[in-house]
């Protein structure tokens, strides 16, 4: 689906039509990157704006539901307001996050595993690895090797956006059609 050009790998024109026509960059995160001790660099799609809620209608800890960047089960995703600041957190307080309900090992299905308390998403069901969703959703116990996809996020007056995809989401090896 890539293309040698050079020694760059670009998007061959039907890559990207099959793509969706999302938009790929590669994005180095400070926290992250100190977090991960070096040079940290994560991959982001970006796709059609689309709008997920309302800021003022968020209350800590409480989590709701929203499908992205496709409309099928499979990009489920989670909307929280964390009441602490995160990686990739925006709105007033850079406290709201979203991230992909699809565990990164296998699929296993994450919703309704957030724990307010320690600000995580898990333990999986099928193989227990938890989530940090204060740090990108960096795998902190478990099976996972790859942080959970953090759905990026922008504010407009109350409105909050969803505008593209910070890593693989499980069973869409090609969300990311970009080569390494
Ligand atoms: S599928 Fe979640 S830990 Fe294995």
């Amino acid at each position: 689906m890539t293309e040698p050009h050079g020694e760059r790998f670009c998007l061959s024109r039907r890559a990207f039509l099959l793509s969706g026509g999302s938009a790929v960059t590669v994005m180095a995160l400070g926290g992250l990157s100190q977090a991960l001790g070096q040079g940290a660099a994560l991959k982001v799609a970006s796709y059609p704006r689309t709008k997920i809620g309302r800021v003022n209608r968020l209350k800590v800890d409480h989590p709701t539901t929203f499908q992205y960047p496709w409309k099928d089960f499979n990009s489920t995703n989670m909307l929280v307001k964390l009441g602490v600041p995160a990686g990739g957190g925006v709105g007033p307080d850079q406290d709201i996050v979203a991230f992909s309900t699809l565990c990164t090992h296998m699929g296993g299905p994450l919703a309704g595993q957030y724990r307010g308390q320690y600000k995580i998403l898990g333990p999986c069901p099928f193989h227990l690895t938890t989530f940090d969703l204060t740090r990108h959703g960096m795998v902190v116990a478990g099976q996972a090797t790859e942080s959970l996809p953090q759905i990026v996020l922008e504010v407009k007056g109350d409105d909050l956006w969803a505008t593209g995809v910070m890593g693989l989401i499980y069973g869409y090896q090609a969300n990311l059609a970009v080569k390494a």
